[in-house]
């Protein structure tokens, strides 16, 4: 998506070895123009599927899911990070390490939102190292959904993300993807979509 690449070329900041930091448009504060093409982008790539939800995890997945949800006219979930006073449904679990924060997260879907009748895109800002992702898939495999794929705005190609997910047999379509940063410069190499 080149809109999103010139961007990132434009705004994005890189912080030490890894860290690509977009928080003037996808992050923390947000462009809804942008969100709005990669929302027609990610739905013009599956109009046909007969995809039923858009799922995601809080908090800035929210972000590009509600728009590519809107576009497509279906749901979007949210994985919950904490259990809300008012989650007394069943749960769907999965434990999520953060190698970049070093900590386990167990994220959790109420049951009732999803079913074996649903087929399912998941999208993500970024896919670092693919746990997060990981976590979703599995909750929806126990839940008997069939996952369409994942798709993600920001891919950093460095790291091991889009492989572990590859291995689940279940496709990537990346918007960016980051080959590496050279002097505070970002790399890319081609895009899925
Ligand atoms: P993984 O899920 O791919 O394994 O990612 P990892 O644990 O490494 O990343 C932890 C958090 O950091 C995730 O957000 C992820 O989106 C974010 N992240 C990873 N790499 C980058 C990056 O280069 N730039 C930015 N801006 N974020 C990155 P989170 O903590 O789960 O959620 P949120 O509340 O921030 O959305
Ligand atoms: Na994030
Ligand atoms: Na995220």
């Amino acid at each position: 998506m080149e809109s999103l690449v010139a961007r990132i070329k434009q705004d994005g900041t890189v912080l030490g070895e890894d860290i690509l930091k977009v928080d003037s448009f996808l992050t923390h504060q947000v462009d809804p123009k942008l969100m709005r093409e990669i929302g027609r982008v990610f739905a013009e790539k599956f109009k046909t599927a007969g995809l039923t939800k858009i799922v995601t995890i809080e908090a800035s997945g929210n972000v590009p899911a509600a728009y590519v949800a809107e576009e497509l006219g279906i749901p979007m979930i949210f994985a919950k990070k904490a259990k809300n006073v008012t989650m007394t449904d069943d749960l769907l679990t999965a434990d999520v390490y953060s190698f970049t924060k070093k900590v386990t997260s167990t994220i959790q879907i109420s049951q009732k939102f999803l079913s074996e009748q649903d087929k399912v895109l998941v999208i993500d800002d970024f896919l670092a190292n693919g746990q997060a992702a990981l976590g979703l898939i599995s909750i929806l495999k126990t839940a008997g959904c069939e996952v369409a794929g994942v798709g993600i705005v920001i891919e950093k190609s460095f790291q091991t993300g889009r492989a572990l997910v590859e291995e689940t047999g279940i496709p990537v379509f990346s918007l960016a993807r980051v080959a590496g940063f050279d002097q505070g410069q970002v790399v890319f190499r081609e895009a899925d979509l």
